[in-house]
């Protein structure tokens, strides 16, 4: 797979997140979408069958966190959804990243990616040493994440763009970057405080970048979307 950039649907509910895709109905490129917890839950997998069927790639962003034949079994269940991406938290550890390899593997030997969310983004260092325990820095954390998510036989993680290099570093560097905190030079940062340009991801070595309120909540959307692809992926 090459670079793209992935449209979060962050909408709460089936009627706007298909009046939002309508917008390209027209347009040659289907966007490759990110479908989050808040548009599963509120419409369950037919909202995932209803937007493939339109033709697009969808990343099931349901950053599953359990024991691993819980996990293992769950991921089976998604696979036939016949997702392209889902993902987990590499705090679940090896054997749950392994148990979910798994259970996303179709009899035929074919599986959606599987990503890991090392440290979310909103967690910060200060937060992790007093709540969580962890003492070692927020680098290092991630590093290490990642390298479980590497040596588990996922294919990549969930990560900051400017965390984007080191782990290539730390993992290789076909070992995917799916990395969020997106924003265009000139627009406002919303709540994201970790945040850079689609050219610049590009730049850092991001395979996809994540792109939520910059497309969704622009005057002109598809001109949004295709600025994106233009700095990303062109
Ligand atoms: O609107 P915005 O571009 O900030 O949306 C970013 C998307 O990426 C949201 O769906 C958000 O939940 C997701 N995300 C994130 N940071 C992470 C993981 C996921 O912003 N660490």
């Amino acid at each position: 797979m090459g670079k793209d950039v992935i449209t979060a649907l962050d909408f709460a509910g089936r009627e706007q997140a298909l009046a939002f895709l309508d917008l390209f109905a027209a347009e040659e490129r289907k966007p490759f979408v990110k479908i989050g917890m808040e548009l599963y839950y509120a419409e369950g997998p037919d909202i995932v069958r209803e937007i493939k069927a339109r033709g697009h790639k969808i990343f099931l962003d349901l950053k599953l966190h359990d024991i691993p034949n819980t996990v293992r079994k769950t991921m089976a269940v998604l696979s036939r959804l016949d997702v392209d991406m889902c993902n987990l938290h590499a705090a679940g550890t090896s054997e749950m990243m392994k148990a979910a390899l798994e259970g996303l593997t179709r009899p035929d030997g074919t599986r959606p990616l599987l990503i890991a969310v090392t440290q979310l983004t909103s967690t910060s260092e200060q937060r992790m040493k007093d709540e969580l325990l962890i003492n070692a820095t927020m680098r290092d954390t991630v590093a290490v994440y990642a390298r479980n998510a590497a040596d588990s036989g996922l294919d990549g993680v969930v990560c900051s763009p400017l965390e984007a290099s080191f782990v290539k570093e730390e993992c290789g560097k076909n070992f995917l970057t799916v990395t969020p905190g997106i924003r265009f030079a000139d627009s406002a940062g919303d709540d994201q405080v970790r945040i850079t340009t689609p050219a610049k991801a590009k730049e850092i070595g991001s395979d996809y970048i994540v792109v939520g309120r910059p497309i969704t909540a622009a005057a002109d959307p598809i001109a949004a979307y295709k600025r994106c692809v233009e700095e990303f992926v062109s």
